[in-house]
């Protein structure tokens, strides 16, 4: 595995790879990789000679209140982790490579079909920072095939729009969420979980799991389903942002006889702000 920060260097290799005729796979990460990262890796490496996984903890989509200071950064162990997987090639830019006029001077990308809405409305300009780091990074890797996680849905929807909305010829693939054995979706926030909320984690998910049955048996009170469900977290120990129902395809309100629908939650556990999501087939 080639461990590369510049983009001079990237482009370089890129060139290489590209003259043999191998196409390229993107895979964009904050870094702290579990399995859940290394198993897009693994979807990535079946559409590509070569795959690119990047490790970038990007300041834009952080509010001022948020934890980038504290996220972890593990390169280490990330790069261990990674010998697990088959990876061509590790980028771990730096701010300015990713920002080279600067954070304030950046041009940004929004997708205001989907931007202010769910974790949109409470975390302003969050999904502006991912747009806007994840247009770069296609600029700079052009890759053929890109990989996200449905475990962050409306990310993976603003991502697709992006794509199709820029046409930019990167085919956008998701990988399923992985979870740990009681459910738990995977993910780097949750070591902020003490061992005491650790055991609570799980209900997100069981909540999520309940809603999806007794959508599946015909209610269709979406209204009333969401309320009994925020009710469950609350009393379990969490504060929920929302538990929300949706069209699956673009996150509009559905309609009472919609067939492809998501349920999306956020919720806070302690220190950490936990999201899941559920995609219910009728
Ligand atoms: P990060 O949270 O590191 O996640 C990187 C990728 O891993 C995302 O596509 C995310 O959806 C996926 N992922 C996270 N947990 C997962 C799980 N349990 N199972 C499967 N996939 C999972 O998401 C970001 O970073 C950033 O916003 C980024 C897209 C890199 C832009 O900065």
């Amino acid at each position: 595995m080639k461990i590369v920060s510049t983009a001079e260097a990237l482009r370089e290799q890129l060139g290489e790879w590209r003259r043999a005729g191998d196409h390229i796979a993107l895979v964009p990460t904050m870094g702290n990789l579990h399995d859940g990262h290394l198993s897009l890796v693994r979807i990535a490496r079946e559409h590509a000679e070569r795959v690119i996984i990047s490790v970038f903890v990007n300041p834009t989509q952080f509010g001022e209140d948020e934890d980038f200071e504290k996220y972890p950064r593990t390169l280490e162990r990330d790069k261990l982790k990674l010998k697990k997987v088959s990876v061509d090639l590790l980028f771990v830019p730096e701010v300015a490579t990713m920002y080279p006029f600067g954070i304030d001077k950046a041009t940004t990308v929004t997708v205001p079909a989907l931007n202010q809405e769910l974790c949109g409305s409470f975390r302003p300009g969050h999904f502006d920072g991912v747009a806007t780091v994840v247009s770069r990074l296609f600029g700079l890797v052009q890759p053929d095939v890109a990989v996200f996680g449905q475990k962050d849905y409306q990310q993976l929807l603003v991502i697709r729009r992006l794509a199709e909305d820029l046409n930019l010829a990167v085919k956008i693939i998701a990988g399923p969420t992985l979870r740990d054995e009681d459910g738990l979706a995977m993910s780097s926030r949750n070591q902020y979980l003490t061992d005491e909320e650790r055991k609570i984690a799980p209900e997100l998910y069981r909540v999520l799991e309940k809603t999806a049955e007794a959508l599946h048996t015909g209610n269709r009170d979406y209204a009333a389903l969401e309320k009994s469900a925020v009710e469950q977290l609350t009393s379990s120990g969490f504060k929920p942002e929302y538990l929300s129902i949706r069209r699956a395809e673009n996150l509009d309100a559905p309609d009472r006889d919609e067939d492809h629908l998501v349920i999306l939650v956020a919720a806070h556990l302690g220190e950490a702000r936990l999201i899941d999501n559920l995609l219910v087939e009728i």
